[in-house]
């Protein structure tokens, strides 16, 4: 098997044969929001499918491609689409486009989702902008040799949703009044939803979602210092806590209504940072 650097650095020499594009920030676009990446000033697209060595996702509804170009003149790579751990990837695969990213020039990774709503007080639509997470259920991707290219051994999680992005994020709502809420994310490996007692759980840990993405994204991406912000779609509330079952679909109907608003949001964010000169 290739070392975990090694692949980065064959991705990152595969991507840099097709373009010299510098990203500032990179941006994760989860289920249903893909459709942000379509209306940019785009400078280059990359299927995953180009890159050899490169977990290419298998779920339906998620594209696969990395998107070169400007949001508000923010220099940006965006992944349309993500892998999770559930489609049964090595944990060193799934953050696998999170180092490739950063090795591009990504400082910022500004991470977002679909998420389940555990705690009552959020609604399906909602927004959650994540201030602290719980990875504790799923493997670290920071597992095996410690690459110190990337960082060290034992980095701390002190901070991992950055202050100032995160009161970027909140102004920016204001000011574009969208209404925000602030919480903290759990992650599962899925693929199943949880079950009425798990969420039960989950809320008693003290966490507000629940999904099956993002908080290893999260941990790696500190590791090698990129300054991190999230923000979950509720899509549903999680599983047992309303009348119907939960579907897939579901969560993608949810996800294409919010979408509109959820680029507002994110586009006005990623150019406030852009602005912001000490960033
Ligand atoms: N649980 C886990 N992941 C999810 C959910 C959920 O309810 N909704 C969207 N992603």
């Amino acid at each position: 098997m290739m070392e975990v650097w090694k692949k980065v650095e064959d991705c990152a020499g595969q991507i840099r044969k097709k373009t010299v594009f510098q990203p500032r920030a990179a941006l994760i676009l989860g289920s249903g929001l893909g459709a942000l990446a379509d209306e940019i000033d785009t400078e280059t697209t990359v299927e995953y499918s180009e890159i050899a060595g490169f977990p290419v996702s298998t779920v339906a509804g998620h594209k696969g491609r990395f998107v070169f170009g400007y949001i508000e003149k923010m220099p940006v790579v965006i992944m349309q689409g993500r892998v999770h751990f559930y489609e049964g990837y090595a944990m060193s695969d799934v953050v696998l486009p999170v180092r490739l990213m950063r090795c591009l020039g990504a400082e910022i990774l500004f991470l977002t989702n679909a998420a389940g709503g555990v705690s009552p007080t959020l609604s399906p639509g909602d927004f959650m902008m994540i201030t602290d997470q719980i990875s504790t259920f799923v493997p670290s991707p920071l597992i095996g040799a410690n690459e110190e290219k990337f960082g060290p051994r034992f980095p701390s999680m002190d901070t991992i949703y950055d202050e100032r992005l995160r009161s970027i994020i909140k102004e920016t709502a204001r000011r574009e009044q969208i209404p925000i809420k602030e919480g903290i994310y759990l992650q599962t490996t899925g693929p199943a939803y949880e079950s009425p007692v798990e969420v039960r759980m989950i809320s008693m840990l003290g966490a507000h979602a629940v999904g099956m993405s993002t908080a290893v994204e999260a941990v790696a991406a500190r590791h090698m210092g990129m300054r991190v912000c999230g923000i979950s779609c509720i899509t549903n509330m999680a599983g047992g806590t309303s009348a119907k079952p939960l579907s897939h679909e579901e969560v993608g109907l949810v996800a294409d209504r919010a979408a509109p608003l959820f680029k507002r949001l994110v586009t006005k964010s990623l150019e406030a940072m852009r602005m912001e000169e000490s960033l």
